[in-house]
């Protein structure tokens, strides 16, 4: 299977999902594809450099960082799937909003267009906030699929959820066939 790789700028997350990342290259073709502003920001997580050094030689090929490189990925039939992991408030509302300004929204808009799979992986601290009704919007909207997510911190962030990131694989197993990975609420 080939599998979009979209990395946004939930930099905290990037370690673990990173992890991931070098655990699927050996059972999938890998597309890396980053969100303007994880392949610019240097943060207390990491440098921009070391994440686009790590995607890229992990996946034996140049990471997707513009819209016009994101543009041809759905002509080309390039991804079976395209994982937004993480994904924040931000991309969450464009991609509910059909707003399409930057590498992860123009390969989801491309990849679309195919009638194919996007599996969103949530994390965001607003996600029973502001971005509540993006989700809700997406939940219910064709070729949508979550990973699983639920509350990460209710005492200190009510409103904050993450996807259970262990269960990445299979939603996206569950999503190339058709299916929403369940329960999806954890
Ligand atoms: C250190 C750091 C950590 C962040 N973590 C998150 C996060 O976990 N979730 C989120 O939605 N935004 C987070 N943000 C804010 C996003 O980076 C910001 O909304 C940005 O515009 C997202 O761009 P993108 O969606 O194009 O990647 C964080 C920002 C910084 C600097």
């Amino acid at each position: 299977m080939k599998l979009g790789f979209a990395i946004c700028g939930s930099f905290c997350n990037h370690s673990e999902i990173l992890k991931i990342y070098e655990e699927l290259s050996e059972r999938y073709e890998l597309i890396p594809i980053l969100s303007e502003n994880a392949a610019r920001y240097d943060t207390r997580f990491g440098t921009a450099e070391s994440l686009t050094e790590r995607v890229e030689s992990v996946a034996g090929r140049r990471a997707v960082k513009t819209i016009v490189e994101a543009e041809p990925l759905g002509p080309s039939g390039a991804m079976d799937v395209l994982v937004i992991t993480p994904c924040t408030g931000n991309t969450l509302a464009k991609l509910a909003a059909g707003i399409t300004d930057g590498p992860v929204t123009m390969a989801a808009k491309s990849h679309l267009r195919n009638g194919k799979p996007v599996v969103v992986a949530l994390a965001t601290n607003d996600g029973l906030g502001a971005s509540a009704g993006n989700i809700a919007a997406l939940l219910n909207r064709k070729n949508y699929y979550f990973v699983p997510f639920g509350q990460d911190d209710p005492e200190k962030k009510p409103n904050s959820l993450i996807a259970d990131f262990s269960q990445l694989e299979a939603a996206v197993l569950s999503a190339a066939e058709g299916r929403q990975l369940q329960p999806v609420l954890c």
